[in-house]
């Protein structure tokens, strides 16, 4: 029997970079044959500060990164998240972030990765990643990141039948309401969740379902 967790993690990997047949082309592609291998559904795309994000939706976990130039992550990605409905449809996603730079570690963690991480304030982020040029062909680096997503998504969900996942903290404020209103937001939340293409039920999708102009 399959379980809920078990199933099949479907990702998407988004990217930018100036260049073609560069480090980050390599670099996604092996992303992208490490998770396939683990058995997840992979596509990947590349930004444009103006595209329509709304196929983001089908998606389990978002995997977003970019080159760093100049001192600042590569145009497109940035320019997505300001310009076009990519935040809106990566609320209530579970996210990987890296980022190829030939900085040190640090400076790229405290100077660049905020430049992604200051529009993901409520987001999950399963796993952060800085790989500089050298590491690109580097398997257990590779490795290391694929697992921290896999795990980081197999953690992310508690499953309560569907396929809808809930975590911890919003089950706990459900659950604090007595059984009779808990039950009927349990069953509201699922309604909205299944309107809005959301699996997984954080307590900013309950703000979001009660703020909606339905209610609940
Ligand atoms: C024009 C240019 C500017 C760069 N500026 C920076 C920088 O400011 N900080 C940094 O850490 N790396 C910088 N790099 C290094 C790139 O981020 C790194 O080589 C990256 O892997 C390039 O990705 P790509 O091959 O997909 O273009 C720069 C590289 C180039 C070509």
């Amino acid at each position: 029997m399959t379980r809920d967790n078990d199933r099949q993690m479907k990702a998407i990997i988004l990217y930018d970079s100036r260049s073609s047949g560069g480090s980050t082309d390599r670099l996604i592609d092996s992303i992208g044959q490490q998770l396939a291998e683990n058995g997840a559904y992979v596509e990947k795309a590349r930004c444009k500060a103006n595209a329509d994000y709304s196929f983001i939706r089908e998606f389990d976990v978002v995997i977003m990164g970019a080159p760093v130039y100049y001192m600042v992550v590569s145009s497109q990605l940035l320019g997505a998240l300001l310009q076009s409905n990519l935040k809106r449809y990566l609320r209530h996603k579970n996210i990987a972030l890296f980022l190829t730079c030939g900085s040190p570690e640090a400076m790229a963690q405290s100077v660049y990765m905020p430049q992604l991480k200051i529009h993901l304030m409520r987001n999950r982020i399963l796993s952060e990643k800085i790989i500089a040029p050298h590491q690109i062909d580097d398997e257990d680096v590779i490795y290391d990141f694929v697992e921290e997503i896999e795990e980081g998504y197999r953690k992310s969900f508690k499953p309560r039948g569907g396929d809808l996942q809930w975590s911890d903290e919003a089950l706990e404020l459900i659950e604090s309401a007595p059984p009779f209103f808990s039950d009927k937001i349990k069953a509201a939340l699922v309604a909205y969740a299944e309107e809005n293409g959301i699996r997984y039920i954080t307590p900013e999708v309950l703000d979001d379902a009660r703020a909606s102009p339905r209610g609940m």
